[in-house]
């Protein structure tokens, strides 16, 4: 496809994610599913609660990242400042969306450059990992990093997603060979996320081995990439082929754990679905050091700008220091030990 079509496609993608329902259908990512077991008395003072950590060597007032989303059109611009506006006044962490575009175009590098109103975020920067089969090499990553100031790259995995797009690149052959040359030669970590679908235990091994320094699970049962992509069919049989696949893939809760069995020191990012501070405090009590989530900001900068993602954001910080509040959990290190008991 050409690179223009990247542009418009991605302008379609924010359309489509705030208009339609693009929900995961069939499949939960199981948070539902996991109950805290109450602390009558948890010997703590709510507001002494430490929420603060680090993640790849970045200091983060909470455990939460605004996962990628956009850049590469004009009007995706005072997207990513609003976002990276209430990321940086909460001190957490965000990452930019494909910066593909402006790989192509550097014009449309501004699109992405969220430093100067956030100078002090962890900052990601975001290309699909099956682009090293399509012409990209550390090069090109290189470049994406330092059109942001990024703090790491992330590549994204997104098999099922390019599978159903007409025009997607579907040749993901041979590429674990480059990511480890790539994660060789490149001075940030790189972080290896799924789009929805899921990581797991398996899959994130492979990659660790290869260099990969964390894994986002990006798991099923929150935003579903085939059914964004179903509303970009322009034929019957499209849509039936995608519609296929709304729920498929590795819920978010299942994919958090086996890759902390499998891997049990990684950094983890859980997302995929995650819509609270109490799914949080569950992905982190599953094994996850950060919680993430995207569409419900993008909805919340859709309808107020930088002062409603930073309401929604704060929401969610403040239903996670309630939950270790009520499990009797004094910092992130206690969370991650406290016991989750299964439901359903
Ligand atoms: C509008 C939009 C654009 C996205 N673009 C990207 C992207 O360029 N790169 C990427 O890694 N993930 C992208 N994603 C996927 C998200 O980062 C996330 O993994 C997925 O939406 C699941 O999280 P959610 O259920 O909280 O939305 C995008 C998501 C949205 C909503």
């Amino acid at each position: 496809m050409t690179e223009t079509a990247t542009e418009g496609r991605k302008i379609d993608h924010v359309n489509i994610v705030i208009n339609e329902d693009v929900n995961a259908k069939g499949i939960t990512t199981g948070f539902g599913s996991y109950h805290f077991e109450h602390d009558a008395l948890p010997e703590l003072d709510m507001h002494s609660i430490d929420l603060s950590t680090t993640f790849l060597g970045k200091q983060l007032k909470a455990p939460f990242l605004i996962s990628s989303m956009t850049g590469g059109a004009a009007p995706t611009e005072e997207i990513n400042l609003q976002l990276a506006e209430a990321a940086q006044a909460l001190g957490v962490a965000m990452g930019v969306g494909s910066q593909r575009a402006a790989i192509f175009d550097p014009s449309l590098a501004s699109s992405y450059q969220v430093r100067r109103v956030a100078p002090d975020i962890a900052l990601f920067a975001n290309l699909g990992a099956v682009q090293l089969n399509y012409g990209y090499g550390i090069e090109q990553c290189q470049r994406a990093v330092d059109m942001i100031e990024a703090d790491a790259l992330i590549l994204h995995f997104n098999a099922l997603q390019e599978a159903v797009q007409p025009e997607g690149d579907t040749n993901f052959a041979g590429l674990l060979t480059k990511i480890e040359a790539l994660c060789r030669a490149l001075p940030v970590p790189v972080i290896a996320k799924e789009v929805g679908n899921g990581i797991g235990g398996k899959a994130a091994k492979r990659l660790v081995e290869a260099g990969v320094q964390a894994i986002d699970v990006a798991g099923a049962g929150g935003t579903s990439w085939s059914e964004v992509e179903r509303f970009r069919q322009h034929t019957q049989a499209g849509q039936g082929i995608a519609a296929t696949f709304a729920g498929w893939g590795i819920p978010t809760t299942e994919a958090i754990k086996q890759v902390r069995a499998a891997l049990p020191t990684i950094g983890i990012i859980g997302s995929g679905g995650v819509r609270s501070g109490l799914d949080i405090a569950k992905a982190i009590a599953l094994g996850a050091d950060l919680g993430a989530s995207a569409a419900p900001n993008l909805l919340a900068q859709n309808k107020g700008g930088s002062d409603a993602v930073h309401a929604a954001i704060a929401a969610i910080i403040a239903q996670l220091r309630i939950s270790m509040f009520c499990t009797g959990a004094a910092d992130l290190a206690a969370l991650r030990q406290t016991p989750l008991y299964r439901v359903s």
